[in-house]
């Protein structure tokens, strides 16, 4: 038998550590290069607007159902959905039974890729019910963290490149045609991609507060200050005032559905929701922790980092005459070219990417957690294997990315075999795994969680998890609350029916699935917006898939 059987699960020192490592795996790259870019491409304010909402009402909700679920079953998702789903779901055969069917008529159409996909799906539902939910969460985590890590590589990189003092570009074009180099070379692409890797199986094997505790509780505080120390730089260049603007002043004629639907698929990947991650981090969790105060924190903590990122980013940017709306390459292009033009350049630009790397680490090693603990858990693997052959795993996908990203003919048979099976192999693997796992996986993660918790656990249980070190908080009378009166008796009678707890159950039930299902909808294009608001016009510049930023 294996030691992991016999040890008792690993948990957290206590609030801040929780807090800090989910806030940790919370920002990451989503802040600080993907935020800052989309609100360039979805004209600033407004969109930031749009963001806020969709992290307060659809992203808190689901965020206090992923850590409700880990801390009740105290496994990983695929154990959790396993623990708590009803032995036999009518629904669930149902489901399997159809997806099962259209499959088997796919491929009777010679549909070969997708008949594939949906048959083996449609077993798996029959087989294993809500369970797969929890699967698709770990499958999650190998293709996120294929491609997060070829990006966390190029910060490794561009740090390095920064201290070289090799990132002097006078104008946006030699630091495009810079880039573009920097990926295509095999040697450095792979290389930053494994050493992060490497990082990251470093931190998870070390264990949850040997590990991914004590290196939050070093890394967070840092990133903290890290980002201030660029915004003050920032925002006082001379015609920062014009970035401050553009970041704050709402202009809703841009926006409209299509930019609605990416808030709110950026608010789930930015707050690490629908793969199981805070199902994971929850898991490591103790009963008497508050789990309405911890969302709240991490959920303020995370969007507080993108805000600050924006304005470590736009003020400068404008500063020098550049335009928001450059896409991807914002982070790995027009800044530096920002930077070199700064007194003490190469200071500001090694931090940034120090920064981001930070970010990246903490987010990484949530992904590599994810799949750890399955192994763990239901494979009993011990800890150290399972983070080494895991994280080995993960980083040979990465290598495809890394390659792939730069040319994908470069792995022509690859790319012909998908051809041929899917009818497209997209732009490049780098593509394929973060379409994969941010149009399907996530969005669909997210709605399977909200329909398990509001439906099947159902609200009930749920809230009785969340009142264990809760203080009774989500009975607390949401008026009264507001008021300021919620320790007054004459408010807390039980007859209040407009409690937190209530509001919650609400939106899991109703609001975050419908909401979710239309995002999907829209992502995988079976519901199509773009046509209906005539007034939306081109973003500033034309902005590539992110991957392919500077071909
Ligand atoms: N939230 C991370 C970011 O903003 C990415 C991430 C997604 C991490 C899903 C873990 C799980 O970059």
């Amino acid at each position: 038998m294996s030691e992991t059987t016999l040890k008792p699960r690993e948990h957290w020192s206590g609030s801040l550590g929780f807090i800090l490592a989910a806030a940790g795996s919370a920002i990451g790259l989503g802040n600080i290069w993907k935020f800052p870019y989309i609100t360039g491409e979805n004209g600033g304010g407004a969109f930031v607007l749009v963001y806020l909402l969709c992290i307060a009402i659809i992203g808190l909700p689901v965020m206090i159902c992923e850590i409700a679920v880990g801390r009740r079953t105290q496994r990983n998702p695929v154990g959790a959905f396993h623990e708590l789903s009803p032995p036999t779901s009518l629904v669930a055969h149902g489901i399997g039974l159809a997806v099962l069917l259209t499959g088997l008529s796919l491929l009777v159409f010679r549909t070969w890729g997708w008949g594939v996909v949906l048959t083996v799906l449609g077993l798996l539902i029959f087989r294993f019910g809500w369970t797969v939910a929890g699967f698709m969460g770990v499958l999650a985590g190998f293709t996120i963290l294929s491609f997060y890590s070829v990006v966390a590589g190029w910060t490794i990189g561009y740090i390095v490149e920064a201290l070289a003092g090799r990132l002097r570009f006078a104008e946006v074009a030699e630091a495009e045609s810079f880039f573009g180099t920097f990926m295509q070379d095999p040697r450095w692409a792979i290389g930053c991609h494994l050493v992060f890797m490497a990082m990251c199986v470093a931190i998870v094997y070390g264990g949850v507060r040997k590990g991914i505790e004590r290196w939050s509780k070093i890394l967070m505080p840092l990133l903290l200050l890290l980002i201030m120390a660029l915004i003050i730089r920032s925002v006082t260049l001379p015609g920062a005032v014009e970035g401050v603007r553009f970041f704050l002043r709402p202009d809703f004629s841009r926006i409209n559905a299509h930019s609605i639907l990416v808030a709110l698929g950026h608010a789930f990947f930015s707050l690490s929701l629908g793969m199981g991650a805070m199902i994971t981090y929850g898991s490591y969790m103790d009963r008497d922790q508050n789990i309405l105060g911890a969302a709240f924190s991490i959920v303020v903590l995370d969007t507080l980092i993108a805000l600050m990122a924006g304005f470590a980013i736009f003020p400068a940017v404008f500063a020098y005459g550049f335009r928001p709306g450059a896409g991807p390459g914002l982070v790995f292009i027009v800044l530096p070219t920002v930077f070199h033009r700064m007194p003490l350049g190469i200071f500001w630009a090694a931090l940034f990417f120090v920064l981001l790397l930070i970010a990246a680490l903490t987010s990484g090693i949530s992904l590599l957690e994810v799949v750890t603990a399955f192994f763990v858990d239901e494979r009993k693997w011990p800890r150290h294997r399972a983070a080494l052959v895991l994280g080995a795993a993960i980083a040979l996908l990465g290598v495809l990315c890394a390659v792939s990203v730069a040319d994908w003919s470069r792995l022509a048979a690859l790319q012909t075999t998908l051809t041929w099976a899917f009818g497209t192999a997209r732009d490049s693997f780098f593509d394929l795994m973060d379409h994969i796992s941010s149009n399907w996986l996530l969005p669909l993660g997210g709605l399977l969680i909200s329909v398990f918790v509001g439906w099947i656990w159902g609200t009930k249980r749920a809230v009785d998890e969340i009142r264990h070190g809760s203080q009774n908080f989500a009975d607390v009378h949401l008026v009264s609350l507001l008021a300021g009166l919620k320790d007054d008796p004459s408010h807390n009678a039980s007859v209040h029916i407009v409690t937190l707890a209530s509001l919650w159950g609400i939106f899991i039930r109703f609001i975050s699935p419908v909401a979710v299902l239309i995002a999907f909808l829209h992502t995988v294009g079976w519901l199509d917006f773009k046509s209906s608001p005539p007034e939306m016009p081109p973003p500033a510049t034309e902005a590539p898939a992110w991957p392919s930023a500077a071909e």
